[in-house]
């Protein structure tokens, strides 16, 4: 399983970017910042060595085109990502046959991810915090996308996103998905547990007993 880091903060991605395969952005991520998109995403692409995802600002068809051109121009490494919708689906199906990379963002359901997948999306992001949050199941979507995905071969690739806990990272991992973001709070949860930290006290209170 691969794992993405969602956030566009420079001190983050390089705290991690020996053990992330790829970067997730998006425009609220990015405002953060207080730099221009672009400055932050090429910055990026100088760190990770693996897809940076960077989103469109327009909501008109030519707007999204023009942007995902612009932002796909700027590295090899670039995935765009398209919010989910009519018009959308349009810009990725268009995108998809000039062979730049996208990620159909936004997705709540499985149908908008099997459209998306036959649009031609290289990636989907089901956002499984935001489907909890107004009290959905947001692993029981991911499931579903996963079935479809298998039954009919789609290539596209599973990004799980708005993960807000190690739970979401443990179960998109049970489930196959084929990757997860995780904002930087929820990796550095990820490598602890408590029981390590009392094991290791026991070892180092051993090993002092018996120097002493
Ligand atoms: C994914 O690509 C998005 O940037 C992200 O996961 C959104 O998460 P949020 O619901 O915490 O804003």
């Amino acid at each position: 399983m691969r794992l993405f880091i969602d956030t566009a903060n420079i001190d983050q991605i390089c705290e991690f970017a020996w053990l992330i395969d790829g970067v997730t952005t998006n425009p609220s991520l990015v405002a953060r910042e207080k730099r221009p998109l672009e400055e932050v995403i090429e910055e990026i692409c100088g760190i990770v060595d693996g897809p940076i995802n960077a989103e469109v600002s327009s909501l008109d068809l030519d707007g999204i085109i023009a942007d995902a051109r612009r932002l796909a121009g700027l590295n090899d490494k670039i995935v765009v990502k398209i919010p989910m919708g009519e018009v959308g689906l349009r810009a990725i199906a268009a995108l998809s046959a000039e062979g730049v990379q996208t990620n159909a963002t936004l997705v709540f359901s499985a149908n908008q991810a099997l459209l998306a997948a036959k649009c031609g999306a290289t990636y989907v992001s089901p956002f499984v915090g935001r489907i909890d949050d107004v009290g959905g199941d947001g692993m029981s979507v991911v499931s579903e996308i996963i079935d479809v995905y298998d039954n009919y071969g789609f290539d596209t690739e599973i990004i799980v996103a708005s993960v807000r806990h190690p739970r979401h990272v443990l179960d998109a991992a049970l489930l196959g998905a084929d990757i997860a973001t995780v904002p930087h709070a929820v990796l550095k949860k990820m490598f602890t547990h408590p029981l390590t930290d009392v094991g290791i006290e026991r070892f180092m209170n051993d090993l002092k007993g018996r120097s002493g």
